[in-house]
């Protein structure tokens, strides 16, 4: 990553938790600008501007963070609403329709984001599309036993599929879950994100797939102007 994406990264982090208020319950993404919104907010609790806020994660990585941070935690079995949700994405199309998955931690994101009031997305300019899977693969998390099975019906339905696999540990990237993660790149691109979400869940052994259809309400995007960082509220087209 470099400097500069690492500092609209930021920019977006801090703007997000601005719309944080006392009394919340609030959705706590994942990947590496979501930690960055989960330090903002430790920061502003040690320093007393908030008191009274509670997180729900969406993986091991914001659960490890926040109780580093004394960030109060509650499992989403145990709680009735979230507030708001803040999470990043890996590809974000002008209809706000996004894919996620990048750290393999969708199926978790999406139920907290559909939890939530309201969900907001936090990205650095780089993940603005035109149109959804040219660049960025569509990740599908799949029962171990059925990764191949589910692999063919994905190939059947015209894209290349790959096993993710893991870095430093020999074969393939376990989730949170204890399952694994097919990534898909579709020919052209998707081009009508509602029906292949509900197409590739409908496949037996599928878990869950990184296409948030109709969730975002909001997008914050990091760019640089002028050599600083800003923050720009995406206008949905
Ligand atoms: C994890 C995700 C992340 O939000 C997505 O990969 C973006 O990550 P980053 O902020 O590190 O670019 O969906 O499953």
């Amino acid at each position: 990553m470099s400097d500069l994406q690492d500092r609209m990264k930021e920019a977006v982090a801090t703007a997000a938790v601005e719309q944080m208020r006392d009394g919340m319950v609030v959705g706590l993404g994942s990947g590496s600008t979501a930690a960055l919104m989960i330090r903002a907010l430790g920061q502003k609790l040690r320093q007393g501007e908030f008191t009274d806020i509670v997180g729900v994660t969406t993986s091991f990585q914001g659960e490890v963070l926040a109780a580093e941070l004394g960030i109060p935690l509650m499992a989403l079995n145990a709680v009735k609403r979230i507030d708001l949700a803040i999470d990043g994405a890996d590809e974000v199309d002008p209809s706000f329709q996004l894919i996620k998955g990048g750290g393999a931690c969708h199926v978790q994101e999406k139920l907290v984001a559909c939890r939530a009031d309201r969900f907001v997305v936090v990205v650095d300019a780089t993940k603005l599309v035109e149109r959804l899977n040219l660049d960025f693969l569509l990740p599908v998390e799949v029962l171990p036993g059925a990764w191949r099975q589910v692999s063919d019906e994905l190939t059947a339905l015209g894209s290349r599929v790959e096993l993710r696999m893991a870095v430093r540990k020999a074969g393939p990237v376990v989730t949170d879950q204890g399952n694994l993660v097919l990534d898909a790149a579709f020919e052209g691109g998707i081009g009508d994100p509602a029906t292949l979400e509900a197409t590739i869940n409908n496949i037996p052994g599928v878990l869950e797939n990184g296409l948030f259809v109709n969730l975002a309400d909001q997008v914050l995007v990091g760019e640089i102007e002028a050599g600083e960082p800003r923050v720009r509220n995406l206008t949905r087209r």
